[in-house]
This record gives structure tokens, sequence and C-alpha cells, in this order.
């Protein structure tokens, strides 16, 4: 009996240590990732200034002017429109952001009326074959279930050279993983009731792709890399990779 009961002790405990550390609660549908972007959209920009203390904002203009962009340049998961906004203020070419959260989009067109924003699924994306010279994707990537179809999405819609520019939260500095998965938490409680969508940032992130095999994904869909390179001490990582 005291055996029974030792054992299903230990399978109770290793049961839950893979729930929680795989995170099997964390729901990446894209209806689910919609309606959550949807409903924080009019407070997403002051909350990314609270949690990043004002850096992403540097750290976008950094990267934008890190590269030469140029032609036909696609911003997926643009949500309110930051990257696509640095790029046509910064170069002469046509700048396309796609999101599938209207009211993202909504702030973005509010932000720059010059900008082609389209509604779209970066899984299933409405351009022809070959239509642009480069594609940009910040903090989005993470967000797609179905990251292989976007990637697939993304290296047929560049043309042959064309670049990848991609950019999210890195894994490489202890401390920004400390500030954001301990300390950036208790500040967002002090500003907002819902939780969840910060949470699920938090759970993301962590669950997420490092630098090394973000760049082993990117090669598997047959992207060569051109350069990385890190932010905040790592705590943002851009990778730049050519079709
Ligand atoms: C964290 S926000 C990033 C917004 C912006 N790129 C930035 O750097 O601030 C992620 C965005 O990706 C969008 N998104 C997630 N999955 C998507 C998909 N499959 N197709 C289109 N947009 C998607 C969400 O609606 C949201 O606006």
């Amino acid at each position: 009996m005291l055996k029974i009961s030792i054992y299903s002790f230990f399978i109770y405990r290793i049961a839950l240590y893979f729930l929680f550390t795989y995170n099997f609660f964390m729901d990446k549908s894209p209806d689910n990732i919609k309606k959550m972007f949807n409903d924080i959209a009019s407070s997403y920009d002051f909350n990314n200034m609270v949690i990043s203390f004002g850096l992403h904002k540097l750290v976008k203009k950094k990267v934008v002017k890190s590269i030469d962009f140029s032609g036909n340049v696609l911003d997926l998961c643009t949500g309110t429109g930051d990257i696509a906004g640095l790029i046509s203020n910064n170069y002469k070419c046509n700048v396309i952001g796609l999101d599938f959260s209207i009211e993202m989009l909504k702030i973005a067109k509010n932000r720059y009326a010059h900008i082609d924003f389209i509604e779209g699924d970066c899984t299933n994306l409405p351009f022809a074959n070959e239509s642009f010279d480069f594609v940009t994707i910040s903090f989005g990537l993470r967000n797609i279930e179905n990251y292989d179809k976007a990637l697939d999405e993304i290296y047929r819609v560049l043309k042959p050279n064309g670049k990848f520019i991609h950019l999210d939260f890195g894994k490489k500095n202890p401390i920004a993983n400390v500030i954001y998965n301990f300390i950036v938490p208790k500040l967002v409680s002090i500003f907002y009731k819902n939780l969840v969508p910060y949470d699920y940032l938090v759970k993301s992130k962590k669950l997420f792709f490092d630098e090394t095999q973000l760049i082993s994904l990117f090669e598997k869909h047959l992207f060569n890399k051109v350069k990385t390179k890190s932010y905040l001490l790592g705590g943002i990582s851009c990778q730049v990779m050519q079709k």
C-alpha cells in the first residue's frame, strides 16, 4: 500500500513538472492569439513602454538603421506598425504591414496613414511568389502556432536573394531573464488588472527557440544566415537571413 502511494506521488509530481515546464496550458491557436491582441490593442504601445522601460523603441530603431532597406518591404505581425513606420520614415521603399488583428491595425493606420496595412494571416499570405525584397517580423513568430507554414510563406514571397529579418527576445542574458520573469511581472501587476497577456508573454518567451535553434530552423526552411546581432546584452536578438 505504501509502495503504491509513493509511486502515485512521484507520477503525480512528474506529470505536474511536464505540464508546467512544457506548458500544455498555453493556447496558441490563431483564434485565441487574434482575440488576445484585439483585446489589448488599445494599451499595447503603453504596455510595451512600461515592460521594456522604453528600450524596445530604441532597439527597433537600431535594427532598422542597420539594414539597407529598398524596393518592396513586407512587415509581418506588424501590430501597431512600429517597424513598418520606422522603415518607411528612413528609406525610400514600398512598405506593406500585415497582421490578423484588426484592432492593432486600426492603431497602425492611425499612426502611419501613408502605409498600406493589410489584414491577413502569416500562414497564408495574399501575395504572389517572389514579390518582396525584404520581409521583417518583430516579436511575432513566437505567437504563430504553425511557424513552419509561416516560414514557408516568407520564403515563397521573397525574391531570390531577398532578406528575412527576425527580431525577438534573446535568451543569452540571465539578467534580462530575471528582469522579465520576476521583476517586470511585479511591475505589471501594479498597473494592470488583466495579467493574462503578460503571463502569456513570459511563458511564450520561455518556450520559444534560442538563437542557435532559430538559425537551424531558418536553415531548415532554406534560408542562409547573413548576420546576427544582439541588443541589450542579449536581451533582444536579431537574425538576418537570405533566400
Ligand atoms: C507582440 S505583437 C508584435 C507587434 C509588432 N511587430 C511589434 O514589434 O511591436 C504580435 C503581433 O502578431 C500578430 N499575429 C500573431 N499571429 C499572426 C498570424 N498568424 N498572422 C498575422 N498576424 C499575427 C498579432 O495580431 C500581433 O499584432
